[in-house]
């Protein structure tokens, strides 16, 4: 008995695991990762108030890198989840790299298909991988002249790099398309991330995001999922962060899967490795099935947030040997099981989100792990202070339910965010509705 602990000692061994980041998509990690019975530790920086009843929360900002290798070092962490976008395109996964500590995410390089949309449009045209027309722009006077001669509206206007989800316009005619130039290129409202943009062709059909492992050779697709992105019912209001998610996306059929591995999943793996920047980690491709076939609408280089809370409810493989499959290039190597039937998850969000909000309110209806029976409760921005949950965010909650079917999963989610509240609280009722796609 003695020879086979130390053997799995040797083999493996107890490990201690830090997730960056600190909202829904973070807890959700965290989560799936305590399953795991080699971890014995699992820190969260910054981490939240929820999180803290399942890891111990670590206050480092998500992108103080060299706050998170000494972090790193003086605690003997064995492995880092990277999982948001900033300290991804800022290079942290090279950074502890250096230091030999195995990660979970790309590197700089490899987070460019996020990071710029310059970059990852002009990697699709290279390698034919379907999307939209479009144009690059590096100066506002170019791209007012350009706007000026199109007839063809709505057009879609993107800021070029990060901007917190917030850098994408659809115009309608073209003083809006001017004006918004103008807000990004002039006005720098996205600071440098809209030194250049992307002017590209309006598609429509129903959005379908798909998250997938890779490790740069091999890439595995997760479950698909529905993001909900406006902040009201109806598809109405501004854009989010995310409101609210299904999985599986009931338009994703075997037919447009298989479609989608062949142009479009494997396609953009061996274009980033032909570039030399092969990327290892999730890669999320947000997909529109348009009447031509499905078409890239972005990319990102991490877990979706909130797609995160309604796929991992339904890995039923260990993430953990899944991620350091993906580290060790030897995903070829693993079997990735999903549950049958669905997930839904349900955002509270604070009044005003995703524009101004007042936060500090305490939030009822929790147990005091932060949860409800039954079902799983992801704090996206939460802080616990004195024996209560308060809100910190814009997204404060998102309440997820597995069931056997979809109808059931929205039931039971609804049925719980019902019995919570906190002053100024707002949640979409139509999440999954597919009445509300467009
Ligand atoms: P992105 O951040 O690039 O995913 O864009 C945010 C949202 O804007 C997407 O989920 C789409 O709903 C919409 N969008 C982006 N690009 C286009 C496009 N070319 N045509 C229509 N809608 C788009
Ligand atoms: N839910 C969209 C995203 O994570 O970018």
């Amino acid at each position: 008995m003695l020879t086979l602990f130390v053997l799995w000692l040797t083999v493996g061994g107890f490990v201690k695991v830090l997730v960056v980041g600190g909202g829904g998509r973070e807890h959700a990690i965290v989560k799936a990762l305590k399953k795991n019975e080699r971890i014995k530790q699992i820190y969260a920086a910054p981490g939240n108030g929820g999180i803290g009843c399942d890891a111990q929360c670590i206050p480092i900002k998500a992108a103080d890198i060299p706050g998170m290798i000494e972090f790193v070092t003086n605690n003997s962490v064995d492995y880092v989840v990277v999982a948001p976008d900033d300290p991804l395109a800022l290079g942290m996964v090279d950074a502890l790299e250096v230091k030999g500590i195995p990660c979970f995410g790309p590197n700089k390089a490899a987070a460019r298909i996020e990071g710029s949309k310059v970059f990852s449009k002009n990697l699709m045209k290279k390698y034919g991988i379907p999307t939209a027309e479009y144009e690059v722009f590096d100066s506002a006077d170019m791209a007012k002249k350009y706007v000026k001669t199109n007839q063809k509206y709505p057009l879609v206007i993107k800021a070029d790099g990060l901007a917190l989800g917030k850098g994408v316009f659809i115009v309608l005619d073209q003083s809006q398309a001017l004006e918004t130039i103008d807000t990004i290129m002039v006005d720098k409202k996205f600071g440098d991330s809209g030194s250049s943009i992307v002017i590209e062709e309006f598609l429509s059909g129903p959005e379908v995001s798909v998250l997938a492992f890779t490790d740069g050779n091999t890439i595995i697709p997760m479950v698909s999922s529905m993001d909900h992105k406006r902040a009201f019912d109806g598809n109405t209001g501004p854009n989010t962060g995310g409101m609210g998610t299904i999985a599986p996306n009931p338009y994703y059929t075997k037919k447009i899967a298989a479609i989608c591995e062949k142009t479009i999943f494997l396609p953009t793996i061996n274009a980033m490795l032909t570039e030399g920047c092969p990327f290892k980690g999730c890669l999320y491709f947000g997909l529109m099935l348009t009447a031509a076939g499905p078409v890239v609408i972005e990319y990102n280089c991490r877990f979706g947030d909130p797609e995160t809370q309604v796929i991992l409810p339904l890995l039923e493989t260990d993430l953990f040997e899944v991620m350091e499959a993906v580290t060790h290039n030897r995903l070829s190597s693993i079997d990735i099981r999903w549950a049958s039937g669905s997930a839904a998850c349900v955002i509270l969000a604070s009044g005003g989100y995703p524009d101004s909000y007042k936060s500090g309110f305490a939030i009822n209806g929790l147990d005091a792990n932060g949860s409800l029976n039954e079902i799983t409760v992801f704090h996206s921005g939460t802080t616990f202070k004195d024996g209560v949950f308060l809100t910190t965010g814009g997204r404060v909650l998102g309440v997820t339910a597995a069931a056997s079917t979809l109808d059931n999963a929205l039931k039971k989610a609804y049925k719980a965010a019902g019995s919570i509240h906190f002053e100024g609280m707002f949640y979409r009722k139509d999440i999954g509705n597919m009445s509300c796609v467009s």
